[in-house]
């Protein structure tokens, strides 16, 4: 595989090749439009809100010009799992990892998707005979009666880890629509669905915008919300999407034995960004939800840039270890420290001290006019997303 290949496949314009020497490797900046940002051309079965995700056709980009149907694709930092289910749609096998088990909880049930009627006649049973206690004050989140749903469905599902696609769909559902900003969430208006606040901050949005809660239909939400996630998924779709062709992990990237060695055909990731996001704050009630304690897990979130290299050596010794010869990983690196820091200066080297040869940074950006600009574009604005990726061979 040669970087030609990647970059020929460009939407409009050429693509400016800038050569670069990081810490002694010689390689280029590729800076083209590869993949577009423009909203909803992805399919809508990615729609789950995470913290610091990336666009489907970022993944989509790399799967479709570096593997083939029935390939592994891994992601180490799954995250909601936008490479697993782009990877799944896209008929390859998969490998999920997130160190983090409501990744599992979000991702995994789209591979295995059941009936709008089972759904529904589940929920029924569930919120006609089952009900919980709160263990914490939620009332400034909740009406008491949604509430009261939310509490039967987590009681329901304590004891169901894994039982079937309906419980593993209704589980997903819920705990993306615990909290948000508009009426599809169960939640009075709060922040958006990845960032949960504290009690003590909603009682203050509450306060601000003198607000109560009022009634969410648990049922109705959970409907509407399946509808729009199957929205555009064909016979096609249906039969690529396959739980047997696929592995979840919640292990730490850097520590991954189940994984056979050569067996991996392309990871595309998104690591932690140092102390970019907090992914314990934000996950705090979906964690409750699923009864999940937060504070047992070891979610990197390391501010220093050279811990953080660190790190992410031994990330890169693993993902080689589980690479094929002649396949790829595709790694997103963030601006981070206000720009300051461009982490492929550090990752750049890492990646070639574990044994992986560099083939290029390959920069999309939907509005540059001179390699000058590019740091400049901010992610987001003017409805433009700017990624940067290392691509790597083994
Ligand atoms: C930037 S997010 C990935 C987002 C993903 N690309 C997506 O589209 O949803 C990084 C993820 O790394 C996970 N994570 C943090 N530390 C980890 C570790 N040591 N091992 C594995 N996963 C980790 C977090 O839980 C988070 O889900």
């Amino acid at each position: 595989m040669i970087i030609d290949d990647v970059i020929k496949f460009n939407i409009g314009q050429e693509t400016q090749v800038e050569p670069i020497n990081i810490k002694g490797v010689d390689t280029c900046l590729y800076i083209n439009e590869f993949w577009t940002s423009r909203q909803r051309m992805s399919n809508n079965l990615h729609e789950l809100a995470y913290r610091a995700c990336f666009k489907a056709e970022l993944p989509k980009f790399f799967i479709t010009r570096l593997t083939k149907e029935g390939d592994t694709i891994y992601d180490p930092f799954a995250g909601r799992g936008t490479t697993i289910v782009e990877a799944a749609l896209l008929g390859r096998r998969v490998v999920s990892n997130d160190i983090n088990p409501l990744s599992k909880i979000l991702c995994a049930p789209r591979l295995d998707i059941p009936t709008i009627e089972d759904i529904e006649k589940r929920l029924e049973y569930i919120l006609s005979n089952y009900s919980g206690v709160a263990d914490i004050d939620l009332s400034m989140f909740y009406h008491k009666d949604t509430l009261k749903e939310i509490l039967s469905i987590r009681e329901y599902l304590k004891t169901k880890i894994d039982s079937d696609n309906v419980d593993n769909w209704i589980r997903m559902l819920v705990t993306n629509r615990l909290t948000g900003h508009s009426a599809g969430f169960l939640s009075v208006y709060s922040l958006p669905p990845n960032q949960a606040v504290t009690p003590e901050r909603q009682i203050k949005i509450n306060e601000k915008l003198n607000q109560t809660p009022n009634y969410k239909n648990t049922f109705d939400i959970v409907i509407k919300k399946s509808k729009q996630l199957m929205a555009k998924l064909t016979e096609v779709d249906y039969n690529n999407l396959s739980l047997s062709n696929s592995v979840f992990l919640t292990e730490d990237a850097a520590n991954t034995s189940e994984i056979e060695s050569n067996s991996v055909s392309l990871t595309v990731t998104s690591p932690p960004f140092l102390s970019v996001v907090d992914y314990k704050a934000d996950n705090w009630l979906r964690c409750w939800f699923n009864h999940i304690d937060i504070d047992k897990i070891n979610i990197s979130s390391i501010s220093n840039v050279n811990s953080w290299s660190d790190y992410m050596a031994k990330v890169f010794v693993e993902l080689y270890r589980i690479t094929k010869s002649g396949g790829h990983v595709a790694f997103e690196v963030g601006e981070v420290d206000n720009k300051k820091i461009k982490l492929e200066d550090y990752v750049v080297p890492i990646a070639v001290d574990a044994g992986f040869k560099c083939l290029g940074v390959i920069i999309n950006s939907q509005t540059f006019t001179k390699t000058s600009n590019i740091w400049g574009i901010k992610n987001n604005s003017k409805g433009t997303n700017t990624n940067r990726i290392i691509l790597v061979e083994k």
